[in-house]
């Protein structure tokens, strides 16, 4: 066979190791093993929260059940309302919003961060504003001092997706570990998997068990309180108590299979985690600043795809620079997370004013001039050197 002499780079590659499919192999060659969830999906949470640093988690099928169910939270404390959400974000941050009747407003990104801007975020805090959902885009950190000071003495709730950032810091500290409820992904692309799969993270107690109910149809027998339990045993006599449904819910839960890669996956994601960071900082070095955005933040950054931003706003060299990615078998996605500005998706033409969009130039820049590209732990220096000569060699 003749050796390709294209680079070939994928968007992520072996995530899922030899040993780790060994493992699950092995576990499926025991004598009826379970296979719904349960214990190891229940060390699964405990070691995830002990790695965060916060009290409680719940392990669900997907980043975007993470999202839905923390919003479903939010809606047993608040009835309507606005969440303050990112234009660059994915699109279950803003659908989880409407779905559980809240009206998403839009922040600009700050250009350094990808994540939205302290100031914009401020701007549009008011009387009605429930939680500010901030999404940690691409490993990048979006907190700050002041918004977190702001949001504390206006005791507006902070709700953290960290699905594309785990393992970036704030002062030294994981992102995730800030807000009132924070979400993670386990999707193949990301950081680490368990193929597909989610987790909601709280120190908040009473936020912990509606988690755990929201998860499993809403049903009072999935709390671990035992006093919730007879309480609700209580007050309706005439229901069986392992059947009673405390509010209108989903089944999310995830399965044994995902608990135990979860368990293997996060035993080797600080090694991981570090070889990414290195990656990243030889791809910034190399890029060319007088095309590409180089100015990053990159102060606790923990990134899983190099960010590629046109300086100049060029249709043409846009188009060039696809055409040379895509002939060197170099996988993209162009608008970073999740396509571009969300105000321009067609799930959004009802509920914004028309070409609202235009007022938000720091993501429309991204929308049309941004991509990332994959960055995993055995990429080789070689490869990021070559890339970064391709990415350079773009007029
Ligand atoms: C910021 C963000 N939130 C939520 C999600 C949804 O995660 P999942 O794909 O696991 O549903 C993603 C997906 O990539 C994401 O990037």
């Amino acid at each position: 066979m003749v050796a390709s002499s294209k680079l070939n780079h994928p968007l992520m590659r072996n995530n899922i190791s030899r040993d780790d499919l060994d493992a699950l192999i092995e576990y499926l060659k025991k004598d009826d093993p379970k296979l719904t969830q349960s214990s190891n999906v229940r060390y699964f949470e405990e070691e995830w929260s002990s790695w965060l640093g916060v009290k409680h988690s719940v392990f669900v099928n997907s980043g975007s059940s993470a999202n839905l169910i923390t919003l479903a939270v939010l809606r047993e404390l608040h009835e309507g309302g606005e969440v303050i959400v990112p234009p660059l974000t994915w699109v279950s941050d803003v659908a989880s919003v409407m779905q559980n009747g809240f009206k998403p407003v839009f922040a600009d990104i700050n250009p350094r961060t990808l994540c939205m801007d302290t100031s914009k975020i401020l701007e549009k805090i008011n009387s009605r504003t429930r939680a500010v959902f901030m999404t940690h885009v691409q490993g990048f950190n979006g907190l700050s001092d002041i918004l977190l000071q702001e949001l504390a003495n206006r005791k507006i709730p902070l709700i953290e997706d960290v699905c594309e950032s785990h393992g970036a810091t704030f002062r030294s500290r994981k992102l995730g570990s800030f807000g009132w409820i924070s979400n993670f992904s386990f999707y193949y692309a990301h950081h680490m998997t368990t193929i597909e799969g989610g987790m909601v993270c709280t120190n908040d107690d009473d936020a912990y068990q509606m988690l755990r109910m929201f998860r499993s149809h809403g049903m009072v027998r999935e709390s671990s309180d035992s006093e919730l339990r007879a309480r609700y045993a209580e007050e309706n006599p005439n229901l069986n108590p392992d059947f009673i449904f405390a509010f209108p819910a989903y089944n999310v839960r995830n399965t044994e299979i995902g608990g135990l890669l979860g368990r293997r996956q996060l035993m080797k994601l600080d090694r991981n985690n570090q070889r990414r960071r290195e990656n990243f900082e030889l791809f910034i070095a190399r890029l060319d600043g007088t095309k590409f955005k180089t100015d990053f933040e990159v102060v606790g950054n923990c990134n899983y795809a190099f960010p590629v931003v046109l300086l100049e706003p060029s249709t043409e060299r846009r188009d060039r620079l696809e055409k040379l990615l895509t002939n060197q078998n170099i996988e993209y996605r162009r608008g970073n997370a999740g396509g571009g500005n969300q105000l321009r998706q067609p799930y959004l033409k009802d509920v914004i004013k028309d070409r609202e969009w235009e007022n938000f130039p720091q993501a429309e820049h991204i929308h049309h001039y941004g991509w990332y590209i994959g960055n995993y732990p055995d990429l080789d220096r070689e490869t990021i050197e070559k890339i970064c000569v391709l990415l350079n060699s773009c007029s």
